[in-house]
């Protein structure tokens, strides 16, 4: 084993641990009265768990790692302008909404970028314990057990995972690209967790998921996760994704992807 797989095999255990951890202190405060506060919108919420679970995180990769940079997305991290060196990227509640209304179907998303590239990806759905991860080059697993490549399928056999906003009227994107799309495909779902809608291409629960807008702490682990097992991620216009801005994101199985942009997306201007 080399100096530099070393490195990122202690990097993997300590991420694990630490997100597992986490999760705990997320499913023992089920019982505790949440602080729930609004952001930029009625619909956008933050609790006091978002905040603990993201200073869990830095307390413990600063007195670990004190080289490295984090940047999460309640703020508490680095102020980030460009990927230089190692860079965690930690969303602490993916699915905030779910959370609060349902104490489930969120998770924790974690990632570890070198100079750019991705290193490691961890998904944790908290409630069923379920650790979606991958090392580059190593695989990707649901807990022990090893995912297979994704193979390639088509839009009558798909179930896409998509927000119903988008395929009615809105600012973002012209209806007339998406509902075709979703009319075709066997089915669509939303669960409402970026993360997980990532995770679920990466096990095949669903085939691929569209998105107008996520955040770089929503796609930067499941990015890896997908990329490893030889499913897409691209923005609808497929191109890669900017890890230092909001992006439209587009996950999916290999053959599909290229179906869907090519029969529908080809229409979206961004
Ligand atoms: C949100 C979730 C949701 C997606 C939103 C995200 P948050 O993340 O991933 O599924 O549609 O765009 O902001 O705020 O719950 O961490
Ligand atoms: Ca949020
Ligand atoms: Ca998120
Ligand atoms: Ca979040």
């Amino acid at each position: 084993v080399g100096e530099r797989s070393m490195k990122w095999y202690d990097i993997d255990v300590n991420a694990k641990k630490w997100t597992k951890e986490a999760g705990e202190i997320i499913r023992n405060s089920f019982q505790n009265e949440l602080l729930i506060h609004t952001k930029s919108a009625p619909d956008d919420l933050v609790t006091n768990m978002d905040k603990e679970i993201e200073q869990f995180f830095i307390k413990k990769i600063n007195e670990t790692y004190p080289e490295h940079q984090i940047l999460g997305e309640e703020g508490f991290g680095n102020e980030i302008e460009e990927l230089k060196g190692t860079v965690w990227i930690i969303d602490p509640i993916d699915g905030t909404m779910n959370f609060v209304h349902q104490q489930r179907n969120f998770a924790i998303s974690v990632a570890v970028y070198e100079d750019g590239v991705g290193k490691i990806g961890l998904i944790y759905d908290v409630v069923l314990d379920e650790l979606y991860h991958s090392i580059k080059g190593n695989g990707a697993f649901l807990n022990e057990e090893k995912l297979p490549k994704l193979k390639s399928t088509k839009v009558a056999e798909a179930v896409i995972g998509m927000n119903v906003t988008w395929v009615t009227e809105n600012k973002r994107i012209n209806p007339t690209i998406l509902a075709p799309l979703a009319k075709a495909v066997r089915g669509t779902r939303s669960y409402g967790s970026a993360a997980l809608e990532m995770a679920y291409v990466a096990t095949g629960r669903i085939d691929a998921y569209i998105t107008l807008r996520l955040s770089p702490w929503d796609f930067a682990a499941g990015l890896i996760i997908v990329e490893e097992l030889g499913g897409y991620v691209t923005t609808l216009k497929g191109e890669p994704l900017n890890l230092l801005a909001q992006n439209s994101v587009f996950v999916s199985k290999p053959g599909l992807h290229e179906e869907i942009m090519n029969d529908y997306l080809y229409k979206y201007k961004g």
